[in-house]
C-alpha cells in the first residue's frame, strides 16, 4: 500500500519549483481536475521503472504483458474510467478508489498506516509543562475548528514563485474570493489554492471498523473532547451549544482533574483493540456493542479529537518516535481522526489515521495550532483553577471480550518490540551546497538511497517516494519512482566499478540523476503539472494504474495478466518507502515500513545538513543501511568537490 506524509514541494525553494512555460494563449483551466493520464504515457513510464529491478529476460516479458495490456484490456478499462471521471464531475478519478483501498485494508493501521509528527517545544520553557501545554494546544486546535466552521480558515496555497507565498496582500485577496472562483484569483499570480475537502474529517471524525471494509464516520454537532489518560477514556463538552469555547482556565482544570482520576491502570483497556487487524476488531466491536457499550463507543468515535495525556517522558529522539508512532498501545485511539499526544514533560506530537487524508492537511494543521498555541497562549504558567469533574466512560466487558484484548495486547507487544526506529544525521552538506553545483537536493539524497540498497541487495529494489496532488480537486498523492536505468547505472558505478569511472564520469551520472528525478518530479508533481498536463498530458503513473485495477476488480471479471505479472506485485513491495516532510513546526515525522522487509524513511534536506528517521522490523538491515547511506553520502561528495572515490 502507499503511505504518505505528503510533502510541501513550495518549501523547497526556487532551485526545485520548475519556472513554467508562458502560455500566452494556453487555455485557461475551468477547474482543478486531477487528469487521468494517457495510458500510453502511464505503461512507458511503469516500463522505465520497472527496466531496472528486472533481468533482460523478465524484462521482455513484462514489455510485452504491457504492451498486449495497453492494446487490449488496458484500453478498454482505461476508456472506461475515463468515462466514469466526466461523470463524476465533483471528485476526482483517484478518490474513490483511494479510499478503498485504505478502508478495505485490513492489516492494523497502528505502524502500517497511522504516521506521526513531533511538534517542536514551546520556546518558552515554562509553557512546556504538561497540562499548561495540553490546554494551550486543544485551545488553539478548538481555534482552528471554528476557523473552519466559520469558513474563514484561508485556502491552503501552493506557489510556483515562493516569493509570493510572503505577501501579505495576496493572501487577503485569495481569502475574500468566494471559493469558487478563488482558484482564478490564483491563477492569475501561478500559485493553487489546495483541495481542502480532506478537513471534512479532520475533527469530530473516526474510523469504523467493519467486516471487510471499515467506515469514516463524522459526527457534525459533536461538542466533546476525548481524553485518554492510562488507559481510561474521559469526555467533557470544550464547546457550549453556540459553539463557543470552554474558558481555557476550565479546559485547564478539567484535564487536572483527569490527571488526578485516572491514577491507575485499568483491569483491561478497551485501546488494544484498535491495533488489531480489521476484521477481529470488527467482531468484537459488535460483540461490544451487543452487551451495551454503543453509547460510549459513539462518545469516542463522534468526539471532536482524541488528547492523549500520556504517563512517560520518552528520553531521546528515538524513544519519542515509538512513543508517537505507536505508544504503549493502552493511551491511545488508533481509529480516530487524529490524535493529540501530550508526554509527562510536555512534548507534543500528532499520530494521525490515514485513510481520511494526508499529510498536506495534518502539517498545515499542526503548523496553524503550534504557531497559535505559542504566539498566543490561552492560559500563562500560573493560572487560577475552578474544581470541577467530568464523565470517564464504563466498558461492559465480558469474558470474551477481555480475552479479546489480552490477545490483541500481546500481539501488539510483541510487534511493537520489532519495531526498531533510529535517526541519522548527515553533517557535511546540505541543500546550499547541493544548489550551488546545479543539482536538486530531493534527487541527491534519492540517489543516495538507492546506491545504498543496490549496495546491501547487490541489485535495485523498488522504491516509493510520496507526493501531493492536493492542487487538484479531491486530489491526494502520487508516487514518484526514483529507480531509473540512470540510478541503476550509478549505483553499479559506485558500488561495484568503483575503480573504473574518472571522478568526471561519475559527476555526469549524478548530474543525469539529477535531471531525470526532476523531471519525474514535474510529471508526478502538483501544481507546476497542472500546466504541464494540460500540455504534454503527464503525471506519474501508480494511480493511474492503481484505479484501473481497481476497475477491473470493481468489475467482477477476470484479473488482467498486467496486474498479476510477478514484476507488478514486486514493483509494489516497495522496500524502500520515502517522504520528507519539513515545517519549523515539527522536530520530527515518520511512518512505519510498508512492507515487513522494508524501511520508512521520513527525510529531510536542511540548508547545511540533511538526516532521516528511519523505521524498519530488521535491526540488523537498518543498522547497516545506514552505515552504507553514510558511506554513499561521502561519496557523493567526494565526487562533486572533484576528488576520486576513496
Ligand atoms: C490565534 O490566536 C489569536 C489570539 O487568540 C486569534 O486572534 C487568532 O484568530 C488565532 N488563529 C487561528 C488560526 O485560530
Ligand atoms: C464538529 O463539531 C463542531 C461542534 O459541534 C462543529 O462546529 C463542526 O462544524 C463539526 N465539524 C465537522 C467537520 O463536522
Ligand atoms: C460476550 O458477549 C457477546 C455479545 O453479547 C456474546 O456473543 C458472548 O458469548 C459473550 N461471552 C461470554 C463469555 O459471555
Ligand atoms: C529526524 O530526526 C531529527 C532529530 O534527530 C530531526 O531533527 C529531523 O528533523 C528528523 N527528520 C525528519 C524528516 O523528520
Amino acid at each position: 500500500h502507499a503511505i504518505s506524509l505528503s510533502l510541501h514541494r513550495a518549501e523547497l525553494g526556487p532551485d526545485y519549483i520548475p519556472s513554467l512555460p508562458s502560455h500566452p494563449h494556453a487555455p485557461t483551466p475551468d477547474k482543478s481536475e486531477l487528469p487521468v493520464p494517457r495510458l500510453e504515457d502511464s505503461v512507458r513510464r511503469y516500463l522505465a521503472a520497472q527496466k531496472p529491478l528486472l533481468d533482460d529476460e523478465q524484462y521482455r516479458n513484462t514489455e510485452r504483458i504491457a504492451k498486449e495490456f495497453q492494446k487490449g484490456i488496458g484500453k478498454q478499462l482505461h476508456q472506461d474510467l475515463v468515462e466514469l471521471d466526466k461523470k463524476n464531475k465533483y471528485t476526482s478519478y483517484i478518490s474513490g478508489p483511494w479510499f478503498d483501498m485504505y478502508l478495505s485494508a485490513r492489516e492494523p493501521v497502528v505502524l502500517n498506516f497511522n504516521p506521526f509528527i513531533c511538534l517542536t517545544p514551546d520556546p518558552k520553557e515554562a509553557y512546556n509543562k504538561q497540562l499548561l501545554r495540553a490546554t494551550n494546544l486543544v485551545v488553539s486546535s478548538i481555534k482552528f475548528l471554528n476557523s473552519l466552521r466559520s469558513n474563514c480558515l484561508r485556502p491552503d496555497i501552493y506557489y510556483v514563485n515562493p516569493k509570493w507565498s510572503k505577501s501579505r496582500p495576496f493572501k487577503h485577496f485569495i481569502r475574500f474570493l468566494p471559493s469558487s472562483v478563488a482558484w482564478y484569483g490564483a491563477l492569475l499570480v501561478n500559485a493553487y489554492p489546495l483541495d481542502m475537502s480532506q478537513y471534512k474529517c479532520l475533527f469530530n471524525s473516526s474510523r469504523i471498523p467493519k467486516l471487510n471494509k471499515d467506515e469514516l464516520f463524522t459526527n457534525e454537532c459533536a461538542r466533546h473532547l476525548l481524553v485518554m489518560r492510562n488507559g481510561h477514556f474521559y469526555i467533557f463538552d470544550v464547546l457550549d451549544h453556540l459553539g463557543n469555547i470552554l474558558h481555557p482556565s476550565e479546559i485547564k482544570a478539567y484535564l487536572l482533574y483527569i490527571l488526578q482520576d485516572a491514577d491507575h491502570l485499568p483491569e483491561s483497556s478497551l485501546c488494544y483493540l484498535t491495533t488489531e487487524d480489521r476484521n477481529t476488531w470488527a467482531k468484537v466491536r459488535q460483540q461490544l456493542i451487543e452487551e451495551g457499550n454503543e453509547e460510549n463507543l459513539m462518545k469516542i468515535d463522534s468526539a471532536v479529537f482524541c488528547l492523549c495525556l500520556d504517563n512517560s517522558s520518552p528520553k531521546d529522539d528515538d524513544e519519542l518516535s515509538h512513543c508517537m508512532l505507536h505508544g504503549n498501545g493502552f493511551n491511545r485511539w488508533f481509529d480516530k481522526s487524529f490524535s493529540l499526544i501530550v508526554t509527562s514533560d510536555g512534548t507534543a506530537g500528532i499520530n494521525f489515521e490515514h485513510s481520511w487524508g494526508d499529510g498536506v492537511a495534518v502539517l498545515r494543521f499542526a503548523n496553524e495550532v503550534h504557531r497559535n498555541s505559542t504566539r498566543h497562549p490561552a492560559l500563562v504558567p500560573q493560572s487560577a483553577l475552578s474544581a470541577v469533574k467530568c464523565e470517564r466512560l464504563e466498558f461492559k466487558l465480558n469474558d470474551s471480550v477481555k480475552s479479546a484484548i489480552n490477545t490483541a495486547r500481546m500481539k501488539f507487544d510483541k510487534t511493537k518490540q520489532k519495531m526498531f526506529v533510529r535517526q541519522f544525521r548527515f553533517q557535511k552538506f546540505g541543500k546550499e551546497f547541493i544548489v550551488k553545483q546545479k543539482l536538486s537536493p530531493d534527487a541527491v539524497f534519492q540517489l543516495a538511497c538507492q546506491i545504498t540498497a543496490y549496495r546491501q541487495y547487490g541489485k535495485m529494489v523498488s522504491c516509493y517516494e510520496a507526493c501531493s496532488t492536493a492542487a487538484f480537486k479531491h486530489g491526494r498523492t502520487e508516487t514518484i519512482r526514483p529507480t531509473s536505468v540512470l540510478s541503476q547505472q550509478c549505483s553499479r558505478a559506485f558500488v561495484e566499478e568503483r575503480s573504473k569511472h574518472a571522478v568526471a564520469e561519475l559527476r555526469d551520472l549524478i548530474d543525469k540523476c539529477s535531471r531525470y528525478h526532476r523531471r519525474l518530479q514535474l510529471e508526478a508533481d502538483m501544481s507546476p503539472s497542472h500546466f504541464f498536463v494540460k500540455h504534454h498530458g503527464s503525471v506519474g503513473f501508480d494511480r493511474h494504474l492503481f484505479a484501473l485495477k481497481h476497475l477491473a476488480a470493481s468489475k467482477g471479471e477476470h484479473m488482467p495478466e498486467f496486474f498479476l505479472d510477478s514484476a507488478y506485485q514486486r514493483i509494489n513491495h516497495n522496500i524502500l518507502s520515502t517522504s520528507t516532510l519539513h515545517s519549523p513546526a515539527v522536530h520530527l515525522g515518520g511512518f512505519g515500513p510498508v512492507v515487513p522487509d522494508g524501511f520508512g524513511i521520513g527525510y529531510h534536506v536542511f540548508d547545511t545538513w540533511l538526516g532521516c528517521n528511519v523505521t524498519s522490523y530488521l535491526d540488523k538491515e537498518q543498522q547497516e543501511f545506514l552505515s552504507s547511506l553514510e558511506l554513499s553520502l561521502n561519496d557523493i561528495l567526494d565526487v562533486l568537490e572533484g576528488n576520486p572515490l576513496a
